[in-house]
């Protein structure tokens, strides 16, 4: 055994630094922060190799006295905080004053600053830790700290970084996240002596758009929703919208960005209807709340937070999230793009010239009625090959997948009467008798409540025989024997209660499908009309209850497009 030794201070923060200073992208981070927290209103970051060669960031905020360069380096030093209520309340993106010491310990670090105050500029650097002497330097308000060479003195950690694409993609994105959280700030991005992005001081809409993209914005709904307290803002991808890939994924908390289990998971939750099989949903969320009712401090990058009520910012997000995707149809169009994929339109070949005047006449269509507000789905052209339904409407041609909205329309009808209290029965005139196993007829029996509550009444009406005598309303039509038979499979293997809890979404689903027209049957344009308006009525219609879209809309100009027509 050796004796136990106090270690020396350099070491301390090269030891710190293995917890901040991941890599060139979390230097990036920390300066970026500590630029807003000064409250710069334009900030220029300049890249070499990735980072690995340099990571500088100039500002144009309160800048650091001369006098305090040297305290700025050092270790549990900062400006931000004070006392532990200040902690407790600490809206800043820094607070620990470690961030630059641990960087100062593991590089090259220089900072040129000036104060509002100050006659000039002055500059301090470090190498390693060994702070220089303090230099007067030209510059204008605001401060330059360049960080080179980093783990020049660090073999070990210096093996750690991967190629120079790689550590500019993590800069990227770090810079990406703090640009989106700041639209009121202009930032620039240099990488290699080539400006890679430029942002002006614009608004929040404008920079998602900017730096989350133009389709993403197309496609997603905006949330601005407060309660008391929590305030949440941003734009949620549509689930139609929805990819393969999680990477567009942005949750924010008082402007900081974080990966939490708790808020993703709320998120994932208002889509789980809407959004189908593994894909993920994009967003770029913002919650705002007071400082004292959340504490950053779990880590030192800051990136998970705990709320001191976890249950209520859930039940927040989550309800705000899906409110927001809810609306009907009628207000969430999909956008061609959407079908076309950025592809080119497909563009079929006759063969044989089309003449004009041969269609002239083939198809009457019947205007839309000019004196009321047209409905927003339009109304009923006709069907195609028993599948789909073409309609009408102001915007152009709208194409409804009606196997898959008739169902959405039923689950929501279900949904709505079971939160009521109980789906509306309707008795049938002959009840239907179907065989079934002992442990249906004995499930049916035990669970009769929950099964009147779903709409359903059953008898027993032989040892391997059951009648339904009343079906639920919106369903008496469809398929009531396999409906039947779907619910007692889903009472028999999880519970009447957790079936009517738990999985009430699935049951309801699956019961939904049972009633739903069926393609390939011929509707009347009465029929076709009626399923548009009560799709203009119904909540989340956009989608089927397996998250496919019921409905897509053509416009005018789309079909334009697909002609090459006027352009
Ligand atoms: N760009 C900057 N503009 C003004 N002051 C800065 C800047 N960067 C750092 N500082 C000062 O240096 C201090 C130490 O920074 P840092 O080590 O990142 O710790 P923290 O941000 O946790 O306070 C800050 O508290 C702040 O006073
Ligand atoms: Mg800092």
């Amino acid at each position: 055994m050796t004796a136990i030794r106090v270690l020396p201070p350099v070491l301390v923060s090269q030891i710190a630094a293995g917890e901040v200073v991941e890599r060139p992208a979390s230097v990036l981070k920390e300066l970026l922060e500590n630029s807003v927290d000064a409250g710069a209103q334009a900030i220029t970051v300049t890249l070499d190799a990735g980072g690995i060669k340099r990571v500088q960031v100039e500002d144009d905020g309160a800048g650091i006295a001369r006098e305090e360069l040297a305290l700025a380096l050092a270790r549990h030093a900062t400006s931000k905080i004070a006392s532990l209520e200040d902690l407790e309340g600490v809206s800043s993106m820094g607070f620990r004053g470690e961030a630059l010491a641990s960087i100062a310990s593991v590089s090259r670090l220089s900072i040129t600053s000036r104060t509002p105050a100050a006659a000039h500029g002055a500059a301090i650097s470090a190498e390693g830790a060994q702070l220089g002497e303090v230099q007067p330097a030209a510059r204008a308000q605001g401060t330059t700290v360049a960080v080179a060479d980093l783990y020049f003195n660090t073999p070990a950690r210096r093996k750690f970084l991967r190629t120079e694409g790689t550590e500019f993609g993590h800069c990227d994105e770090v810079f990406r996240r703090i640009a989106l959280a700041r639209p009121a700030i202009a930032f620039q991005l240099k990488h290699n002596g080539r400006v890679s992005r430029m942002l002006r001081a614009q608004s929040a809409a404008e920079r998602a758009a900017a730096l989350l993209g133009e389709d993403f914005f197309n496609q997603s709904v905006s949330i601005e929703v407060e309660t008391g307290a929590l305030r949440l803002s941003g734009r949620a991808g549509t689930p139609q919208a929805a990819g393969a890939r999680a990477d567009g994924q942005y949750f924010f908390v008082n402007g900081r960005y974080v990966r939490d289990r708790l808020l993703s998971h709320a998120v994932r939750e208002a889509y789980s209807e809407l959004l189908h099989g593994e894909r993920q949903p994009a967003y770029a969320l913002f919650l705002g709340i007071d400082p004292r009712a959340v504490d950053v401090n779990v880590h030192p990058a800051k990136t998970e937070v705990r709320f001191r009520d976890a249950r209520a910012v859930h039940q927040f997000v989550y309800h705000a999230v899906q409110r927001a995707l809810a609306p009907s149809a009628a207000e969430a169009p999909v956008s061609y793009a959407a079908v076309a994929q950025g592809g080119r339109p497909i563009q079929s070949s006759f063969g044989l010239a089309q003449p004009v005047a041969a269609y002239e006449g083939a198809m009457k269509v019947e205007p839309l009625p000019r004196s009321e507000k047209a409905p927003p789905l339009g109304y009923a052209l006709g069907q195609l090959h028993g599948v789909y339904i073409l309609a009408q409407n102001e915007a152009g041609l709208v194409l409804v997948d009606m196997h898959a909205a008739h169902e959405r329309i039923v689950m929501e009808k279900l949904k709505a009467s079971l939160d009521a209290g109980a789906v509306q029965r309707q008795s049938l005139l002959v009840p239907a008798v179907f065989s079934a196993e002992a442990l249906d007829v004995a499930a049916a029996e035990e669970n009769r409540t929950a099964l009147e509550q779903l709409g359903l009444e059953l008898s027993v009406s032989g040892p391997n025989e059951l009648a339904v005598r009343a079906a639920p309303a919106p369903l008496a039509g469809g398929d009531i024997v396999g409906l039947a038979r779907d619910v007692l499979r889903e009472i028999r293997e999880y519970g009447a209660s957790q079936a009517l809890s738990g999985r009430q979404n699935e049951l309801l689903a699956t019961m939904a499908c049972h009633a739903a027209v069926r393609a390939h049957r011929a509707l009347s344009t009465e029929e076709m009309n009626a399923l548009l308006r009560e799709m203009e009525e119904t909540e989340r219609s956009g989608s089927c209850n397996h998250g496919r879209p019921t409905w897509y809309q053509l416009t005018m100009s789309d079909m334009d497009k697909l002609f090459m027509r006027g352009r």
